[in-house]
């Protein structure tokens, strides 16, 4: 193939491709630069030719080998795999191909890319540029070869000048999904070749502007700010920043300027500025910013910053990483509502219009290279490529790209290398490299645990009580004491924690106390923004989400790319309202008449925020009644951030009334912003006052931890059953289960200790001493195979007692159990649960609770308790007390993989409720689901599409559940979130009453 060597701006480049198994970056392309875009460049997305190859070997060489072969058409950008050529196929840690670097294997779909481009008239010179490739490509414009690309998520620019013509242009693209490069972009997510970002050509005047480096730096303590900025071209050029009332100042010449208003998150501050010369102009957007690490912390500023974020994929379930701007846009208004400050770009650079989203808008970024190799540690890390100097080339290429790219966005904070490729030499150069372009950002790495290269300590999945440790002071694990990442100086953050994988993510109160316990945490990151399930439409015509093994892969890692905060079609998960409740820049704590509000925001002060108190009475039961509540605007202390104050609330809403009474406070912004509209709530508290009338606790749950067993028999008065009886308004069968209430059929009534198992529950978890996962350890103990055995069924006066003992199958372990039903007030049912375990137990349970069936004609519930989301005992942060209700088909979660979920805790009281009438269950501390399917379909289903509603609405009361944690991939279940088997009691109501 011919080479060629031109010369362009200051930088040498061969013209060449590179053989698939090169470890060098890509050929012929001009410097890296900032991204510029003129007005009239051209978008050359749209439809191209495409033809596809198994493998490199049999695609057509050239262009002109092309134009003979039989092509069909394609949509750029986009993925080939899904526009109907290929698959796609997911997998985490494990490469799908034989770790023989810096080989690809010879089966390598190949694909050709051709369009055409009319040109009018010449331009003096012309680039064009390409925001992302998936793989390999090789480029060539009328048939000249322009170069090659590595690095799927970079941009590469090429100069056309020599090649282009008036008339019809020929552009074509050769892509190969996988060289050596792909060593290096083993990131956990699916492999998905394909032109996928915009495909632009540039028309410029001779003497253009090649490249622009913003420096605008803001001191706070002066108030003033410093900008100079550098331009790259052969002309002099000039800036204008009109809002400041700067206008042809010399670029190059450093400017101070006093009254700055200062770029931050939540005061996102842009400035015009364009940059000309004689012939070019372009546009770009300012903040004046200072990112900075004193005092062990890490300030944008000079205020240590919270960084409340996300990892966040680029990902559309129908096209892919190929996001649409708009998608993204509306991405980032939903993170700001709910209250997320900060973006790490997992894990790869993102769009590049993505970063002027983040500019606009307000939030922090970890901008991160492309680059993973963690294949490499399921072989021991031998031949990783990031100690090996023979890809030096290949890491500084990519880190430059990501570097000279992104370098003029205020929201961009920190520099990250990439993700989980060990570490080594290649790694330190690529810091190097960095804290010489541009000191002004810190280096951010994960994998370098000992702080040797980089400037900020970081880990994944620690849990709370570990990075509240790390925040005192302690060395991070895994670090070498002695080493750098021991100093004081350095801040610390989770790049990953909170795996939002399926029902969860459970424990995020903990993580952020210890968040906010010590100024050396700079904040935590969730894993992740959203679930990567592919749109698939199967050969029945029906059309589910898919995920790892839907498309037939050799190798994948399932549903372990289902694990975020929004669907794909990003629709909030429940964890998403558990992440804006604690994720709160204004922090509220009720204490009976006394409000005391904090501000966490980074840059503005509480004004422009308005309260809201809301009172409402309480009936004996605890329970609100229909009346509206008696609301009051209350005032907001004005804070800087970081300062507290606290308020009294008025005085005739708050004070003792002789009833108990739920106070609410909200605080809403006040003015629209450009992701909320006025009236948009920020933060939120409530408190009860008890009241100083007696208050009845019908059905509380109590525990004792005493193991003693139950109470063997009832009174000696006791008459045995036999058969079905009728008990007040109940009806039982011969085993003493409950079958009616009222007029209201009740089936398959009885006590439940199983849950289909969640993603969680599947996992290990790393902070045990166990190497199974909870629902490995369930199985083990046999709850999946409980037998009952009736052991009393008595009646006395007004007592029914039902005893049973639940026994494990090939075992003599087992949980007794005692029901004792009473009828003494009309029409009501009462009954008190009382369960202890007998022999060994050594694992907690997965809920104590009733479960029954309903028919299906019962089909909406209204509640008192926590809502209107789900709320586990580690989870619900977002969920609050008051009257809700909905279909019961808007309880469930759409998991795309079914589990347990939707859950409603804080329940005293439930009616389930069909056209005429309705079941109601009072008690205190409950909590209920209920599902059109039963625990077994949900947990023998694969995917959402599986299940089908079967006529019955399936019922669980909950008495006391086992908490949710994050073992998918992190922490277990807290201690104090855990069900440990014990002798516990409660008590609960049951009465038939007319449907509202
Ligand atoms: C981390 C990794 C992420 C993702 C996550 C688990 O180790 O950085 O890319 O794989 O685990 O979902």
């Amino acid at each position: 193939m011919a080479t060629l060597l031109v010369m362009l701006g200051s930088q040498l480049s061969v013209r060449s491709d590179l053989p698939l198994s090169s470890p060098l970056p890509g050929t012929g392309q001009l410097a890296p630069a900032a991204w510029l875009p003129r007005p009239s460049d051209l978008d050359l997305g749209g439809s191209w030719r495409f033809a596809l190859w198994p493998s490199a070997a049999e695609a057509p060489a050239d262009p002109a080998a092309f134009r003979e072969t039989e092509a069909s058409d394609i949509r750029v950008p986009g993925h080939w795999v899904l526009q109907g050529h290929g698959a796609p196929a997911y997998t985490n840690v494990q490469y799908p191909f034989p770790v023989d670097p810096p080989h690809p294997p010879d089966g390598n779909p190949t694909a050709i890319y051709q369009r055409t481009v009319w040109i009018d008239e010449l331009p003096e010179q012309a680039r064009l540029r390409f925001d992302g490739i998936d793989g390999a490509a090789t480029i060539w414009w009328n048939d000249t070869l322009l170069g090659s690309t590595r690095g799927s998520r970079l941009p590469a620019v090429f100069s056309l000048d020599d090649s282009l013509r008036v008339g019809e242009n020929v552009l074509t693209v050769r892509v190969s999904q996988w060289s050596a490069a792909s060593y290096l972009e083993d990131q956990d997510m699916w492999w998905m070749p394909g032109i996928f970002r915009a495909v632009t050509l540039q028309s410029l005047p001779a003497q253009a502007i090649d490249d622009v480096f913003v420096h605008a730096d803001y001191d706070h303590e002066s108030g003033g700010g410093v900008l100079r900025v550098e331009v790259r071209s052969d002309a002099d050029a000039v800036i204008d920043v009109p809002s400041l009332g700067i206008a042809e100042h010399p670029a190059g010449v450093e400017l101070s300027l006093a009254g700055i208003r200062p770029w931050s998150p939540d005061d996102p501050v842009l400035h015009e500025l364009r940059v000309r010369t004689d012939r070019d102009e372009v546009v770009l957007k300012v903040g004046f910013r200072r990112v900075s690490i004193d005092g062990g912390s890490l300030r944008v500023n000079g205020t240590p910053v919270r960084l409340s974020g996300v990892n966040r994929h680029e990902h559309d379930p129908d096209l892919g990483r190929a996001v649409p701007i708009a998608t993204a846009r509306a991405e980032l208004e939903l993170m700001k509502r709910h209250n997320i400050n900060a973006v790490r770009t997992s894990h790869y650079p993102p769009d590049p219009r993505f970063l002027e989203l983040t500019d606009e808008l307000g939030l922090f970024v970890i901008d991160e290279g492309d680059l993973e190799t963690h294949g490499f540690e399921l072989n021991g890390w031998r031949r990783n490529p990031s100690d090996d100097p023979m890809w030096l080339p290949a890491f500084l290429d990519r880190v430059e790209r990501l570097v000279e790219r992104d370098k003029n966005h205020p929201s961009v904070i920190i520099w990250s290398l990439g993700n989980e490729a060990g570490t080594g030499r290649n790694l330190a150069a690529m810091s190097e490299w960095i804290h010489g372009r541009d000191p002004s950002r810190p280096v951010h790495y994960e994998g370098d645990r000992d702080g040797a290269y980089t400037d900020i300590g970081s880990a994944m999945y620690l849990s709370s009580a570990d990075l509240d440790a790390v925040g005192a002071g302690s060395l991070p694990p895994g670090a070498k004491p002695g080493s750098p990442a021991g100093a004081p100086e350095r801040p610390f953050l989770l790049c990953e924690f909170a795996h939002a994988m399926g029902t969860g993510p459970g424990g995020l109160s903990e993580y952020q106390a210890a968040i906010d316990g010590h100024p050396r945490i700079a904040g935590a990151f969730v894993w992740e923004w959203i679930e990567h399930g592919l749109r698939q439409r199967l050969a029945d015509g029906s059309v589910r989400l898919a995920y790892g093994g839907d498309f037939g892969e050799l190798v994948h890692d399932g549903n372990f790319v289902i694990d975020g905060l929004v669907s794909p079609d990003r629709e909030p998960r429940p964890g998403l309202a558990d992440v804006a409740a604690v994720f709160s820049p204004i922090g509220l704590a009720l204490d009976g008449t006394e409000l005391t509000v904090t501000n966490r925001y980074h840059g503005r002060t509480t004004e422009g925020l308005e309260a809201t108190l809301a009172v409402v009475d309480l009936d004996t039961d605890g329970v609100a009644g229909d009346e509206p509540p008696v609301s009051q605007q209350i005032l907001i202390p004005l804070l800087a951030p970081g300062e507290s104050a606290t308020v009294q609330l008025p005085a005739e809403l708050s004070l003792d009334s002789g009833v108990p009474r739920l106070l609410t406070v909200s605080v809403a912004q006040a003015h629209a912003t450009a992701w909320a509209p006025a009236g948009h709530e920020i933060a939120w508290v409530q408190a009860e006052l008890p009241g100083s009338g007696a208050t009845s606790q019908p059905g509380s749950a109590s525990s004792a931890s005493s193991a003693a067993s139950i109470a063997a028999s009832s009174a000696a008065s006791a008459e045995a059953l036999s058969g079905p009886t009728t008990f007040g308004v109940g009806r039982f069968d011969a085993s003493g289960r409950l079958t009616q209430v009222g007029d209201i059929p009740i089936h398959d009534f009885g006590l439940r200790f199983w849950r289909a198992p969640t993603d969680n529950d599947f996992g290990t978890p790393w902070d045990g001493d166990d190497q199974r996962s909870d629902a490995q350890r369930w199985t083990d103990a046999g709850l999946d195979r409980l037998q009952a055995r009736t052991t009393e069924y008595s009646v006395a006066g007004d007592e029914l007692v039902v005893g049973t003992r639940y026994g494990v199958i090939s075992s003599d372990r087992g949980i007794d159990s005692m029901l004792r039903w009473s009828r003494t007030e009309a029409g009501v049912l009462a009954l008190d649960v009382e369960v202890a375990p007998f022999g060994e137990w050594h694992v907690p349970w997965p809920r104590i609770g009733l479960g029954f069936r309903l028919p299906g004609e019962f089909g909406d519930v209204r509640w008192f308790g926590l809502g209107p989301g789900a709320a586990y005992p580690d989870t619900g942060q977002g969920a609050r007390l008051g009257w809700h209700s909905m279909p019961i088909d808007d309880l469930q979660v759409p998991n795309i993989r079914p589990q347990e979920n939707g859950s409603r805790g804080g329940l005293r009281r439930l009616a389930l409720l069909a056209s005429q009438t309705a079941l109601q269950i009072d008690g205190h501390g409950l909590a209920f689901s209920a599902r059109p399917w039963s625990d077994a379909a949900l947990e023998a289903a694969d995917h959402l599409e599986d299940l089908r509603p079967d006529e019955s609405t399936h019922v669980h009361v909950d008495f006391a559940r086992h908490g949710i944690g994050t073992a998918a991939c992190g922490p277990g279940v807290l201690p104090q979130h855990r069900l440990e088997p014990a002798r516990y009691s409660y008590a609960v109501t049951f009465r038939a009453v007319p449907a509202l």
